[in-house]
C-alpha cells in the first residue's frame, strides 16, 4: 500500500538512483561513479531552499519525492548547500561530468530567467521536484502525492503554486493529467537526457484546484 509522508535521509540512496536514471546525460549515466554525483546535485540544489520534501512510501521505501518551496518559508537544512557544492567539484573532476554540468547550468539559468513570467503574480510556492522510480509510474502514485502536496500547501495559506517542466520529463502529467495552465515555454542552450536544447516549460495553477476528496 502507498502511503506518503516526510522524507528522512535515510531515504536519500533510493531517491538518487530516480534522478539519475532519469535526467543524468548519456556518458554520465554510462558511468555510475559520476552519474552518483550528478544525482546528488540535483537533489540537493533543490534541497537548499525546500520547506518540505514528502516521499511516497511503499512498504517502508521511498518510490517518489516531491519538494515543496514555500517562498516566504524556511529551509529545511542549511547542509544542503555543502552536499552540492561536493557534488559539483566531484562531477567537475570528470570530463564527462563537467559537460553535463556545462549544460545543467545553461538548463538552470533558462529556468531562473523564465521566472520573469511569475513576477507579482501571488505565487506563493514551487514544486522544486517531482519524480517517482519506474516501477511506481502510471499508477496514481503521482497523482496521490500532488493531492497530499496541495493541501499541505493550503494549510499552509498558499493559493497559487507553479513548478518548472520540460520536453524531456513527463510534463504531460501537469497540463493533461491535472489540468494546470502552461504559462512559459523556451528553449535553453542546454541538454536534459538525450535531449539537446531542450525546451522547458512552467505550470502553474490555483492550490484548490489540484484538492481532490
Ligand atoms: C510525473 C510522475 C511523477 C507522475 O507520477 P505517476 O505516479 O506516474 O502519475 P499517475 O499514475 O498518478 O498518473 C496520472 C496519469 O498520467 C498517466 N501517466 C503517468 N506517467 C505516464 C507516463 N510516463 N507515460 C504515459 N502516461 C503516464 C497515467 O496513466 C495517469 O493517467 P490517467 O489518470 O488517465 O489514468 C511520474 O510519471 C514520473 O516520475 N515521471 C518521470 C519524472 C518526471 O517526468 N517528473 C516530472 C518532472 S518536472
Amino acid at each position: 500500500m502507498i502511503t506518503y509522508r516526510e522524507m528522512r535521509e535515510s531515504d536519500i540512496p533510493a531517491l538518487l538512483d530516480m534522478i539519475w536514471k532519469m535526467w543524468a546525460g548519456p556518458k554520465v549515466k554510462a558511468k555510475p561513479g559520476v552519474a552518483i554525483h550528478y544525482a546528488d546535485m540535483v537533489l540537493y540544489y533543490e534541497l537548499i531552499h525546500a520547506t518540505k520534501a514528502f516521499v511516497s512510501d511503499d512498504g517502508g521505501k521511498a518510490v517518489g519525492v516531491c519538494v515543496i518551496d514555500i517562498k516566504d518559508g524556511h529551509p529545511m537544512n542549511e547542509d544542503y548547500l555543502f552536499k552540492m557544492a561536493k557534488a559539483v567539484a566531484k562531477m567537475a573532476k570528470d570530463p564527462d561530468g563537467l559537460d553535463n554540468l556545462k549544460h545543467s547550468t545553461n538548463v538552470n539559468r533558462v529556468f531562473n530567467e523564465s521566472e520573469e513570467v511569475l513576477e507579482g503574480k501571488g505565487y506563493g510556492a514551487e514544486v522544486a521536484l517531482f519524480i517517482n522510480d519506474e516501477e511506481h509510474r502510471g499508477q496514481g502514485v503521482g497523482s496521490g502525492m500532488f493531492n497530499y502536496m496541495a493541501r499541505y500547501l493550503k494549510k499552509n495559506g498558499v493559493k497559487k503554486f507553479y513548478l518548472h517542466s520540460d520536453e524531456c520529463s513527463y510534463h504531460q502529467f501537469y497540463g493533461v493529467h491535472r489540468g494546470m495552465d502552461q504559462i512559459d515555454s523556451r528553449p535553453s542552450n542546454g541538454s536534459l537526457g538525450p535531449v539537446d536544447n531542450v525546451e522547458l516549460y512552467i505550470y502553474a495553477d490555483d492550490v484548490e484546484d489540484q484538492i481532490q476528496d
